[in-house]
Parts: structure tokens; C-alpha cells; sequence
């Protein structure tokens, strides 16, 4: 029980990485705020925590509309008393995964921009000024990508999670005065999550696997990264046994960055 007391709030919990670690964080006895923009997810997610005799509490969110989301932070707040863990989850794909970079209209690049920039930033903001309303500092973690470490195309989304990193390490050092930490998981290919889905790739179930065998050759390991492979960095990252981390980017890949 690595959460024990704790609240948290997780964006994008409707689904995948959120999803599984919004079910970890409870699991380890947090209560959770399961937000997302398909407020339905949200709902799936929390009533799952409560069947498994957790507390949870679902929340509508666009994470791109700063009002929003400072909504979410004060009604966790409100909620619970308390928040303890902000994780920063969200992010959405190139509309057409594979575009090229001249192949990005102006909208596709300012709707990345304002989701997987705008939203973290949001996140990272409204989670800051209630750690220090709060007195007793708090856990931010951000979800990057190995698409912000190294480059292999993806013009755009890998800028916007390069800009992910260059935050949550810059946020660790602003907080770390007030003992507020800053981390960011960096997936590799999750070919089970929506978010291939989300950039236009089929999603039946023989695509599926066609994808994951080519993401597992990527993969020193071998195998494609899971939700759940995410969640379990996740959970250590914002624990107290993670209480002397804090500006890293921590890779969930496989080995892909080692490469
Ligand atoms: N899947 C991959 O291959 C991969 C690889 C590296 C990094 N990532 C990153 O992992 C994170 C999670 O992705 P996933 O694979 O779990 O995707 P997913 O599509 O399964 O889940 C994303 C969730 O975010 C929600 N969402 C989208 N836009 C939102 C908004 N504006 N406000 C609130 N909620 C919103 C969606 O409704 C969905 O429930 C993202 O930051 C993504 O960039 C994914």
C-alpha cells in the first residue's frame, strides 16, 4: 500500500496508461480523481475503483482549457481534502500517424500543441499553486515519450513531448524548495491503448497484433510496452519511496532508448 492516505488526480483516465494507473494508485490505497474528456470513461474507471472497495470520484475534463482544470484541482481538493499527486497524463497523436511534418496543417499543430503542451502545463501550474496553498508539498509526474528523447519523424508530437520534458524538468526545480517533485514517464510503442486509434490506425484486432509485432522488434525486451508496464513506474515515481526523485525522465521503453 505505496499510497496509503494519499489523493491523487489522473488526466486521460478513461483510458490506457490513465486508466491502469488510476486502478494501480488505488490498488496501492490512494483515492483517485479520474479525469478525462469522455467523461463516460472517466465514470467506467471510478466505478471500478469503488467495486474493488476503493474511493474514487470521475471527472469531466478538457485538459486544454486552463478553467477546466483548475476546476479539477479545486474539486479534488474540495472532494478529498487534500491532493497529494497530480499526474499529467494526457496526450494525443498526430491526427494521421505517419503525417510528415509539411503534412501538419496549422490546426494539427496548435490542437497538439494546446492538448500536450497546454494541458501539462495546466496541470503542472494548478498542481504547484495548491501543493503550496497546502503547505506540505506534492508530486507532480508528467507522461513524455522516448518520442522526446530521441527522434525517429513525428515532427510535431515529438516536439510537444519534448516540451513535456523541458517542463517537468524545470518544474522539479522550481518546486523542489517547497518539496514539490517533478518526474515524467517516457513510453515506448503501447500498441493496446486508443491512441494509435486516435491517429487513424485500424483497430481490429489482426491490426493490432501486426503493430505490436513490429513495435516488440523495436524493443531490446522484445515485447511491446503495456498500460500497465507504465503504471507500475508511475506508482513508484510518485511514492515516498521515490521521496529523493525528482526532474527525471524515466523511460518505460524496453530498452529502446539504450539502443
Ligand atoms: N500509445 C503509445 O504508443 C504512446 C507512446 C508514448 C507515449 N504515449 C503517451 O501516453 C499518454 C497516454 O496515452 P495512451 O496510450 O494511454 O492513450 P489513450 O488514447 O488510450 O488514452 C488517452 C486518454 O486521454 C483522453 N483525452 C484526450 N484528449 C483529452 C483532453 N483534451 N482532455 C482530457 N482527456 C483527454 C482520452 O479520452 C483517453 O481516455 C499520452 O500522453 C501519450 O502521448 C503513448
Amino acid at each position: 500500500m505505496l499510497l496509503q492516505g494519499k489523493t491523487a488526480v489522473v488526466t486521460g483516465a478513461g483510458s490506457g496508461v490513465g486508466a491502469a494507473s488510476a486502478l494501480r494508485f488505488a490498488a496501492e490505497g490512494a483515492r483517485v480523481v479520474c479525469a478525462d474528456i469522455q467523461g463516460d470513461a472517466a465514470q467506467d474507471t471510478a466505478r471500478q475503483i469503488e467495486n474493488a472497495g476503493g474511493a474514487a470520484l470521475p471527472v469531466t475534463c478538457d485538459v486544454a482549457r486552463e478553467a477546466e482544470v483548475e476546476a479539477l484541482i479545486a474539486n479534488a481538493a474540495a472532494h478529498f481534502g487534500h491532493v497529494d499527486i497530480v499526474f499529467n497524463n494526457v496526450g494525443v497523436p498526430t491526427p494521421r500517424l505517419g503525417a510528415t511534418l509539411e503534412e501538419h496543417t496549422a490546426d494539427d499543430f496548435q490542437r497538439l500543441v494546446a492538448v500536450n503542451v497546454g494541458g501539462v502545463f495546466f496541470g503542472c501550474k494548478h498542481a504547484v499553486l495548491q501543493f503550496k496553498r497546502q503547505g506540505s508539498g506534492g508530486v507532480i509526474l508528467n507522461t513524455g515519450s522516448v518520442a522526446g528523447l530521441v527522434a525517429w519523424g513525428g515532427a510535431v508530437y515529438s516536439a510537444t513531448k519534448g516540451a513535456v520534458h523541458q517542463l517537468t524538468r524545470s518544474v522539479a526545480i522550481e518546486g523542489a524548495p517547497f518539496g514539490i517533485r517533478a518526474n515524467a514517464i517516457c513510453p515506448a510503442g503501447m500498441p493496446y491503448t486508443h491512441f494509435m486509434a486516435a491517429g487513424g490506425a485500424p483497430a481490429d484486432a489482426e491490426s493490432v497484433a501486426r503493430m505490436a509485432e513490429r513495435t516488440a522488434a523495436n524493443h531490446p525486451l522484445g515485447r511491446p510496452i503495456t498500460a500497465e508496464d507504465c503504471a507500475q513506474a508511475a506508482v513508484f515515481l510518485v511514492s515516498d519511496n521515490a521521496s529523493n526523485v525528482t526532474g527525471v525522465l524515466f523511460p518505460v521503453d524496453g530498452g529502446y532508448v539504450a539502443k
